[in-house]
């Protein structure tokens, strides 16, 4: 009966690839759905979505330069607010990822704990700061991964060069081509010598990242000493977590994991966050402090994922669920597709859910 088949519209951004996760979820899945693909950055978006009149959207914001990240952004609470489409993630999922002022600010308008950060318009009034705060403290451009625009500034002096150039020709400074801190560097070497087409996706990649100036703002934030950070997975009612080690400054971008088992004290922390604001797809990064308080440092409704698994327990990969208030953990894949077999699963069961 075409009545109950769930029309899925999947939301291409600039990049020809990324959404591919969604495509293979959908792909996967079988029976009971219908997809299609829409190139969200091209002029006839509107009229393609409105053509095919999707019950759900499948986003996948892109990550890497403002203007595109603006044109998903503007695109889509256009979708939402004016033409009341459902997106999943959801549509306040999508503004607070990979832009590092708007999360501040969210932060902080809904109490939620995070390392003090100050967004600066004016050099005199960056300047001024610099008088009074501690150092270090922590430079970051507005949209970036894997640790490629922030800086760690020691001193007044340092700070006050990097603000300069936050707001002259250049832009704040950040790196642009390979992260060294990475790690694997040999394996991933070998990767470029088996698949060299891939060399090319990365260079076009870098170009596009250096090509993107943000400037005319300074972003300074309080510094928070870590050996590591948790990353908290949430996709609906699965909850997963691990460590990201620190490489050198940073524990981003450094794809060093260790799957300790995690405290059930960082599921409650994110399932308060979660049903808070109804959000189904979340990395939440946070440190952890001497005194054992939890700070939120990003929060990613889509997110790279470099081993099959989010978690191990014992060894054994799984998730963790809330079964009659108390968290119960179950062996078992769920992490397949970079998780978006997981996340398709997840916006089906919401849909149905809804239109019971
Ligand atoms: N306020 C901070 N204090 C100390 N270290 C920080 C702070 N913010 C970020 N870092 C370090 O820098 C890394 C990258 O920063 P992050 O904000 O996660 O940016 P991204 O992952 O988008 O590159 C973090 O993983 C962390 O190790
Ligand atoms: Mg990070």
């Amino acid at each position: 009966m075409s009545q109950n088949i769930i029309r899925f519209a999947i939301l291409q951004n600039e990049s020809n690839s990324d959404y591919y996760h969604w495509v293979d979820a959908c792909k996967k899945f079988g029976g009971g759905i219908q997809y299609k693909t829409i190139d969200l950055t091209k002029s006839k978006w509107f009229e393609e979505i409105i053509d095919y009149s999707p019950d759900i959207l499948l986003t996948k914001p892109g990550g890497l330069t403002a203007p595109f990240k603006q044109l998903y952004d503007e695109r889509l609470m256009i979708l939402v607010k004016e033409m009341g489409f459902k997106c999943f993630p959801t549509l306040d999922e999508i503004l607070i990822y990979e832009n590092k002022r708007y999360l501040s600010y969210w932060l902080k308008a809904n109490k939620i704990p995070h390392p003090e950060t100050n967004v600066f318009y004016f050099l005199e009034e960056a300047i001024e700061f610099l008088k009074s705060t501690n150092y270090p403290v922590v430079g970051k451009v507005n949209i970036g991964a894997s640790g490629s625009g922030v800086k760690i500034l020691y001193n007044k002096n340092e700070t006050l060069d990097y603000v300069k150039q936050s707001f002259y020709s250049k832009g704040s400074p950040r790196r642009w081509g390979p992260n060294l801190d990475k790690g694997n560097w040999l394996k991933r070497g070998l990767h470029y010598v088996l698949h060299p087409g891939d060399i090319e996706k990365k260079i076009s990649k870098y170009r596009t990242i250096r090509a993107d100036k943000q400037k005319g703002f300074v972003l300074l934030q309080e510094y928070i000493p870590h050996d590591f950070e948790w990353r908290i997975v949430v996709i609906g009612d699965s909850y997963f977590a691990h460590k990201k080690l620190k490489i050198g400054e940073k524990a981003s971008g450094s794809l060093l994991k260790k799957y300790d088992n995690p405290s059930i004290r960082l599921f409650d922390f994110a399932k308060e966050i979660m049903d808070r604001f109804g959000f189904f797809s979340q990395a939440i990064d946070v440190f952890e402090k001497n005194d054992g308080s939890l700070l939120i440092n990003e929060m990613q409704c889509i997110f790279g994922q470099s081993d099959p698994y989010q978690m191990l327990v014992e060894g054994r990969p799984g998730r963790y669920l809330l079964e009659n208030s108390k968290w119960i953990f179950e062996e078992g894949n769920f992490n397949t597709n970079q998780s978006y077999d997981l996340r398709l699963k997840t916006a089906i069961d919401l849909y149905k859910k809804n239109n019971e």
